[in-house]
């Protein structure tokens, strides 16, 4: 137990600066916050040691430490392993460097830089004042700590320029959110030119490997890995929203051959769907040093005094269980901590969506038709996708135009609606509210209203434009039709599409030196119109949808409760890309259809069995056109979603284990997730074909508990005929489960389960 004792409200003096608080002290020389201390179970804390002016944030198995060294600059100390209460924290010292090339500015692991001072590493704050200044350097000012929040003041050593460092440590997991709240309080205006959330540093070492995660459209989730030399790796998006040619992701591991569940992690993601970049830049001493926030290429925004600009929140967390420890931490921390509902998240339903069943010829009768036969295998929820507004036929006309169309559904969407409650089910539609095509009566009324540089070209994508949301009129355009539409309509749920990238992102009606905030100031519009629909129509949940998985970020996750992955439904290559996915989300927001075979990707023809059984390791949708149905087809579905709904709990909030990973070209591959009391693990394992006769590798289950009885069940493929009934977790860990699967694309499913008496 730690040992403290009140010492009262106390004035803190530092390198001219105050901070009134009032503290607890302890043995070992911290002061922790008598008010707003956290009272999570894992007992999270943030403590402040007066003495040697350092910080130290605790949660989960983790702990974070930074001082504020002799030059008044924040440096980091310690990013790890949780320590031991009474392990010593030294006062930090500005680095020496080493030759007059190599400044200590460069040498310290600040938390935050301004550039100025002679910095040459990647700054998080650049400004540019009006009287041709551009040097900023940043010092500790003060600091609070409230609800669990340390805020961290930083001002220039010469100008009223205000930085607030804000750091929010998840109690649980340690998973720790970072942003920076940049403030002009000097007399004029400044422009910023780079705003970053924070520096995540990483002592020196030579082994360091570097993971990310790569796609395109129907190829996204690709885990790339590579080793860290001197020099500088971008991640980025230059899209103008999050992008799918790389993810806002990144893990950094201390091993040569990195392991699954072995080894220290360091690992993070930016909450931002817009334009975004991370830095991860290995210095002259194989130091690390992480930065990451809206990306600094075409950026410039305008700080009038009195204002401020928010940084994206740049999460970052620690796991010394390997890559399998560090996405099971951020799966956790994103059901728990990050979406709508968390963390009592409600589990996903089973749903039907109808796109890949009727493209955009949807019409009353048709969809009533596949509701039915929705309805009768266990869906839980028909989504009407594209297809059913304006006079959208095809995807060249119609976007912008929000009302019913009325030769597809001449009583408007009641009928439909009415149906689908009478079958049991909720009712979800497609929208893709920030896009419109140039035939629609909305861009012949207000062809100003897109992105476009004044005179240009206005490049289509898919034959449509992207809707400047920063401005206001669009902005109330956008949610005036999304909140009629759900006041008039019973709708529990959105697919919000977005299927294009920007181009010619101009902004004409904005001054001249305000147009390029067009890169902040419509992502921020985009999450009030989210979150205001929210508060007002608390019931409604929303899927972010990007063409595929082009916008999936822990900002968008935020304010929605599932994503979809990819718009490739092919079962085969659905399981690399749902792997790669859940390194960085959770297998609780990935939607995964079942569809059609042969597949329109790639004409691969698989069983329903594999099929379901590759969506069943996320959340499960039906996606197939259930009118070429066979009676057969219908009953094995209605018992896959059975068997699905048993273990919906496990799969969708449990800890996943890869326990073989198809991101290595193996023609295995298997995963399992069990429920976080251990009592119950799903196991799904796939083979792509034969070769030579080879047997299926012996499954080694993992996260169990040694000493509990679990009692296994085949629910779908085969076992060989001497597996055992019921052993201990010990048993299953180690001496494995034999999957007999042979032949070309086959698939099982079984769970252990613990007996109900333990
Ligand atoms: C792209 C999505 O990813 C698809 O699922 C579908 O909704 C189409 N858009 C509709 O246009």
């Amino acid at each position: 137990m730690r040992s403290e004792r009140i010492i009262g409200l106390s004035l803190c003096r530092r390198l001219g600066i105050s901070v009134v608080i009032v503290f607890c002290v302890s043995l070992s020389g911290f002061v922790s916050p008598a008010i707003g201390q956290s009272t999570g179970a894992a007992q999270g804390r943030i403590l402040y040691n007066e003495t040697s002016h350092t910080f130290r944030m605790d949660g989960g198995g983790v702990s974070y430490v930074f001082g504020v060294n002799q030059n008044g600059e924040l440096q980091n100390l310690y990013w790890g392993q949780r320590l031991q209460s009474a392990d010593p924290i030294l006062p930090a010292h500005t680095n020496g460097g080493t030759s007059a090339f190599d400044l200590p500015v460069n040498a310290t692991p600040q938390e935050f830089t301004g550039w100025g001072g002679g910095l040459v590493v990647v700054p998080d704050l650049k400004i540019s004042f009006p009287d041709g200044n551009r040097d900023l350097v940043l010092h500790y000012v003060s600091h609070t700590i409230r609800d669990n929040t340390l805020t961290v003041s930083l001002k220039d050593i010469s100008r009223d320029v205000a930085v607030d460092l804000i750091y929010r440590m998840d109690d649980e997991t340690g998973v720790l959110a970072r942003s920076a709240r940049i403030e002009n309080r000097t007399k004029l205006p400044f422009t910023i030119e780079q705003a970053f959330a924070a520096t995540w540093n990483l002592g020196a070492s030579n082994d360091y490997q570097l993971r990310y995660l790569t796609g395109r459209w129907a190829g996204e989730w690709n885990l790339q890995q590579m080793p860290l030399h001197p020099g500088k790796v971008v991640l980025e998006s230059r899209r103008g929203s999050t992008g799918d040619e790389v993810n806002p992701w990144f893990a950094i591991e201390r091993s040569s051959q990195p392991d699954q569940d072995v080894g220290e992690v360091w690992f993070g993601a930016l909450g931002w769907s817009g334009s975004w970049q991370i830095n991860v830049e290995t210095d002259w001493q194989d130091r690390v040093r992480v930065t990451g926030g809206y990306t600094p290429f075409d950026f410039a925004y305008v700080l009038a005094p009195g204002e401020s600009l928010e940084a994206p929140t740049f999460y970052g967390g620690y796991s010394n269980a390997g890559i399998g420890g560090a996405s099971r931490l951020l799966h956790r921390f994103e059901l728990d901590s990050i979406v709508p509902q968390a963390p009592h998240r409600r589990l996903r339903p089973v749903l039907y969506n109808s796109w890949e069943a009727t493209g955009f010829d949807v019409n009353e009768a048709g969809q009533e038709a596949l509701a039915e036969k929705a309805a009768s295998i266990g869906g839980e929820r028909f989504v009407m996708d594209d297809g059913w507004f304006g006079q959208r036929k095809d995807d060249h006309a119609g976007l912008g135009d929000w009302y019913v169309n009325p030769e597809k559904f001449p009583h408007g969407l009641k009928p439909l609606i009415d149906k689908v409650h009478a079958l049991g089910m909720d009712f979800g539609l497609w929208v893709e509210p920030e896009m419109v095509n140039p035939n629609s009566e909305l861009y012949r009324k207000h062809p100003d209203w897109v992105l476009n540089f004044t005179g240009r070209p206005r490049t289509e994508g898919r034959n449509q434009l992207v809707l400047n949301l920063a401005r206001d009129d669009v902005r109330a355009y956008v949610y005036g039709f999304l909140d009629r539409l759900l006041s008039e309509n019973d709708i529990a749920f959105l697919k919000w599409d977005y299927n294009r990238n920007w181009s010619e992102p101009g902004w004409a009606a904005a001054p001249l030196d305000e147009q390029k905030e067009v890169y902040v100031k419509y992502v921020q519009n985009l999450y009030s119109i989210l979150t205001e629909l929210r508060e007002k129509h608390p019931h409604v949940e929303i899927e972010s949808c990007s063409g595929g998985g082009a916008r999936v970020d822990l900002g968008i996750l935020r304010l929605t409760d599932e994503v979809w992955p990819s718009d490739n439904t092919d079962p085969f290559d659905r399981l690399s890309i749902q792997d790669g996915f859940t390194y960085a989300y959770a297998p609780g927001v990935m939607m995964a259809w079942v569809t059609d075979s042969p597949n329109w990707m790639n004409d691969r023809s698989t069983s329903l069995e594999y099929r379901f059984l590759s969506s069943m390791q996320g959340s499960l949708g039906i996606g197939a056109n259930l009118n070429k149905w066979k009676p057969e087809d219908f009953a094995t579905a209605k018992r896959l979603i059975a068997e699905y709904k048993a273990v919906r709990a496990t799969v969708q909030n449990g800890e996943l284990y890869r326990i073989i990973s198809p991101a290595l070209g193996s023609e295995y591959s298997a995963t399992e997730s069990v429920s976080r009391d251990a009592r119950e693990a799903a196991i799904f394992a796939f083979l792509h074909s034969s070769q030579k006769g080879k047997p299926y590798p012996q499954l080694y289950p993992r996260g169990l508990d040694p000493e509990a009885v679990y009692s296994l069940h085949l629910q779908e493929g085969k076992l060989a005929e001497d597996t055992v009934p019921r052993a201990s977790g010990d048993y299953w860990m180690h001496h494995g489960v034999n999957v007999s699967l042979r032949g070309d694309f086959q698939a099982a499913f079984f769970t252990l389960k613990q007996d109900a008496a333990q």
